[in-house]
């Protein structure tokens, strides 16, 4: 969901809206946990979109604050009767992952509905799937649609050699295929020539670390692959730098809000009680999005195109800054 202009981010509701149980919890490799939850109540769950993820309510941040995290799901799609997520724990992250690691089966946790934000084009003449460690994740669940609906498709999956999440699954799902490797050499090796050796009508999609997407969707733009035909997801942007101060104008309110350096318009915002719908709080799933009146925007999320970026209407607070000293906000 993201804020159309004019939202009243006041009136924004709760989206936890799933009770479920944790089912199940297994070791996938060092470091990766795959969690199955089914509905508390055994009922079937809501169907969705391959490469869908979940927001599960992951308990409160070390600011005091309910967190919300988003997991791909990677299980079956159609009326499933769980839910499988897989999560590396991040040691230096925010805390999500240590919860999820921590969950032991039989506790009940709360989740919005699956949301999609990486689905498959179901036009494609044929689907060309990159995956980079734990960004298996939402490919895997691409290829079990593919293979459930007869969909043409490759897969190119980076790991660290013994540390290659769901490998089994995609040998048995994919055959030939498959494609692994184990060093950037390698893959690059194999990915130049393929980009350039695909039908007209191929789409591309990666899921991995920023520099792999970075890399890969330079490398098919620069082969003339249109925009269109590139889809990717991230897991975040790295640290960013905490920018100068400047005053965020609401300009429905007249309220003018300090944000201060090292502080995101978020931040501030929630510290004047405006309840401003977020999520990742990465600049990459959308969540926060707000309308801009004027000033200029130090965009520095990973969600909006370079097109919205340059119109300049809209931001995501939780990483993006004012250019200047002031901006006035739609709210
Ligand atoms: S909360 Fe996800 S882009 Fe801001």
């Amino acid at each position: 969901m993201t804020l159309a202009a004019g939202t009243d981010v006041r009136s924004s509701v709760d989206e936890t809206s799933l009770v479920l149980t944790v089912a199940e919890v297994v070791p996938l490799t060092q470091g990766v946990r795959h969690v199955r939850c089914a509905d508390a109540a055994g009922r079937t769950l809501p169907s969705f979109t391959p490469g869908s993820h979940l927001v599960l309510s992951c308990g409160t941040g070390v600011d005091g604050r309910p967190r919300r995290n988003a997991y791909s799901l990677t299980g079956p799609e159609f009326e499933p009767d769980h839910y499988s997520i897989s999560v590396r724990l991040d040691e230096h992250g925010r805390g999500g992952s240590r919860w999820v690691h921590e969950l032991g089966v039989g506790q009940v946790v709360r989740a919005g509905m699956p949301r999609s934000a990486f689905a498959p084009v179901l036009t494609a003449r044929h689907h060309v799937l990159v995956a980079g460690g734990i960004g298996v994740t939402p490919i895997l669940s691409h290829v079990r649609a593919a293979r459930k609906w007869g969909r043409s498709f490759e897969v190119h999956y980076i790991f660290r050699e013994g540390d290659g999440p769901y490998l089994e699954d995609l040998r048995e799902l994919c055959r030939d295929r498959l494609h692994i490797y184990n060093t950037p050499e390698s893959f690059w090796a194999h990915m130049e020539p393929a980009l350039l050796d695909q039908p007209l009508g191929t789409h591309l999609y990666v899921c991995g670390p920023p520099g792999l997407i970075d890399a890969l969707t330079g490398r098919a733009r620069q082969d003339g692959w249109p925009d269109a035909r590139v889809h990717y997801e991230h897991f975040g942007v790295g640290d960013l730098d905490p920018g100068n101060p400047f005053t965020a104008h609401l300009g429905r309110t007249g309220v003018d809000v300090t944000v201060d350096s090292g502080v995101s318009l978020l931040e501030a915002l929630e510290s004047e009680g405006l309840a401003v719908p977020s999520l990742c709080r990465q600049g990459v799933c959308g969540e926060c999005r707000l309308p801009v009146r004027g000033g200029g925007v130090d965009h520095r999320d990973m969600y909006l195109s370079e097109a919205e970026k340059a119109v300049g209407d809209c931001m995501m607070p939780c990483v993006s800054r004012a250019r200047g000293e002031r901006l006035e906000l739609d709210l």
